[in-house]
C-alpha cells in the first residue's frame, strides 16, 4: 500500500512501501492539534470512585467550569484509531502495564484505570498489589503502588512510586528519621526485581529534582556508592540528567534478554502552569477558557531535551506529552480543591478526567 502518497507533504521519493510503513512507525504523536470532541471526557469523573483519588477528582470540587474536558489531542499525521477499552484489554491480554515515576505518574495510572474500566464499578477487577509487594507497611500512610488485574482478559495495570528514579536505600530501614541514599547510578529496586513480569513500562521524573524535596525526604545523593557530599554543589539538573541517562541506559540493556516483548516510554516532563508567584507565594492558574495559549504544536523537536536527549540511541520511546500539554493551563487542580486554603492552588497536578488521559490515548496507540 502507497499509503504516504496521500499525504502531498512527503516527496514523490519517499513513496515506497517500506518507507511509508516506516513513516507511521516513527510519526510524531508530539505534533498536531487539540480539537473539540463531544465523545469526551472517556469517563465520568463522578463515577469512577474506584480509582480515582478524591484529590483530583474535580467533578467533585465546587467547579463550575468543565470544558477543558470536551477536547482531543489530533496527531498531525499518524493513524489514530479511536481508545475503546474492550479493543484495548482485548489487545492487552495476559499483559502487565507498570507506570514507575513521581504523582504525575500516579495520576497517568489512575487515568488509564479509568479509562480502561470506562469509569464504571468493576467487580472483576482484583487487587494484586500484594504479587509486586505492594502492601502497606505498617505505619505507613499508603502502600509505595497500586496494582490491579482486569481478570477476564487477565491484564494488570500497576503503579509504583519512584519520584526520582533513582535507588532509594535507607541507611536504617526500621529508622524513618535517618538519611536515605539516593543511588544515580542504580534503578530503584522495585523495577529491577519486577521488570522481567512487564510488558509495557512507562517512566517519568522531573519535579522532585529541587533542593526542598531532596531534604524533606532526607535523600542524599550517591554515585558510584560514594555520597556526593556536595552541600548543594553539585547541580541538580545534572544529578537528574545523570539518572534519568543511567535508567535509560539501565533498561536498554535489559531488553535484548526480556523473556517478553517488553516496551519501555520514557514520559516527558509534565508542565506547571503557576502565574504570578510560585505554589508558596500565591501563584495561580485560574484562567478556565480553553487554547488561549493556541491549540496546536507545530515544531519537531520534544520540548523535553533532558528526557528526549536520554533516550536517544536506546530502543527507549519518548512519550512526548510536553508541548500539548502546555497549552493546557485551563486544566490544572487550581484552587477548586476541597482543601484548597487562601491562596494556594495546585497547578502541577490535572483534573482528572482530563490532560493524562490524552498521554494514555497516546501511549495506547504506540503499544
Ligand atoms: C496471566 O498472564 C500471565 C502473564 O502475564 C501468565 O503467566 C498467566 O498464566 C496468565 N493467567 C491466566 C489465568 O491465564
Ligand atoms: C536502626 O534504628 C533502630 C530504631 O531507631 C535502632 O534501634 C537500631 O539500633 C538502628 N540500627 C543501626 C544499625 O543503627
Ligand atoms: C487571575 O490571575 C491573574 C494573574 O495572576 C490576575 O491578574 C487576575 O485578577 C486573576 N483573575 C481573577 C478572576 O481573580
Ligand atoms: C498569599 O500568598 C502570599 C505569599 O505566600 C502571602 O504573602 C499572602 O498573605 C497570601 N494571601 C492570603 C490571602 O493568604
Ligand atoms: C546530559 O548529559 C549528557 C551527557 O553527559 C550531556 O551531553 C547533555 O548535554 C546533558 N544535558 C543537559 C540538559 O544537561
Ligand atoms: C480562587 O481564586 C480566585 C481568583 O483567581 C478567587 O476569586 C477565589 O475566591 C479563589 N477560591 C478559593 C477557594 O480560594
Amino acid at each position: 500500500m502507497y499509503v504516504c502518497c496521500l499525504f502531498s507533504f512527503l516527496p514523490l521519493s519517499h513513496c515506497s512501501p517500506s518507507s511509508s510503513l516506516l513513516h507511521f512507525a516513527d510519526c510524531n504523536y508530539a505534533k498536531g492539534r487539540w480539537i473539540a470532541d463531544s465523545k469526551r471526557p472517556l469517563y465520568s469523573g463522578f463515577q469512577c470512585k474506584q480509582w480515582l483519588s478524591g484529590m483530583w477528582a474535580c467533578r467533585t470540587f465546587p467547579r463550575k467550569d468543565f470544558s477543558f474536558e470536551g477536547y482531543r489531542w489530533q496527531p498531525e499525521h499518524c493513524k489514530t484509531t479511536e481508545f475503546e477499552e474492550s479493543e484495548f484489554l482485548k489487545r492487552m491480554q495476559d499483559k502487565t502495564i507498570a507506570f514507575i515515576g513521581d504523582s504525575l505518574g500516579r495520576q497517568q495510572f489512575q487515568s488509564l484505570m479509568c479509562m480502561a474500566s470506562g469509569g464504571e464499578w468493576r467487580m472483576d477487577v482484583a487487587d494484586v498489589g500484594y504479587e509486586f509487594g505492594l502492601v502497606k507497611a505498617p505505619g505507613a500512610i499508603r502502600p509505595d503502588g497500586w496494582a490491579y488485574r482486569f481478570t477476564n482478559t487477565n491484564t494488570t495495570i500497576l503503579y509504583y512510586w519512584s519520584a526520582s528514579l533513582a535507588d532509594l536505600v535507607p541507611v536504617n530501614a526500621t529508622d524513618r528519621q535517618t538519611e536515605v541514599r539516593m543511588h544515580l547510578d542504580h534503578p530503584p529496586a522495585f523495577m529491577r526485581r519486577y521488570l522481567h513480569r512487564f510488558n509495557v513500562l512507562v517512566l517519568n521524573t522531573g519535579h522532585h529534582w529541587n533542593r526542598g524535596k531532596l531534604k524533606a525526604n532526607r535523600w542524599v545523593m550517591y554515585i558510584n556508592g560514594e555520597p556526593l557530599e556536595d552541600k548543594g554543589l553539585v547541580d541538580l539538573h545534572t544529578a537528574k540528567n545523570l539518572t534519568v541517562r543511567s535508567v535509560a541506559r539501565w533498561l536498554d540493556q535489559q531488553l535484548p534478554s526480556h523473556p517478553r516483548s517488553l516496551k519501555v516510554f520514557f514520559r516527558t516532563i509534565s508542565p506547571r502552569h503557576y502565574r504570578d508567584g510560585d505554589w508558596n507565594t500565591g501563584g495561580n492558574c485560574n484562567n478556565t477558557t480553553p487554547m488561549t495559549r493556541g491549540s496546536k504544536v507545530s515544531k519537531d523537536e520534544s520540548s523535553d531535551a533532558v528526557i528526549a536527549s536520554a533516550v536517544e540511541g536506546t530502543r527507549i520511546k519518548l512519550l512526548d506529552v510536553t508541548a500539548l500539554s502546555e497549552l493546557r493551563d485551563e486544566a490544572h487542580i487550581s484552587n477548586y480543591s476541597a482543601k484548597t486554603t487562601n491562596n494556594v492552588s495546585d497547578c502541577l497536578h490535572w483534573c482528572l478526567p482530563g490532560i493524562p488521559d490524552t498521554w494514555n490515548e497516546l501511549l495506547a496507540a504506540q503499544i
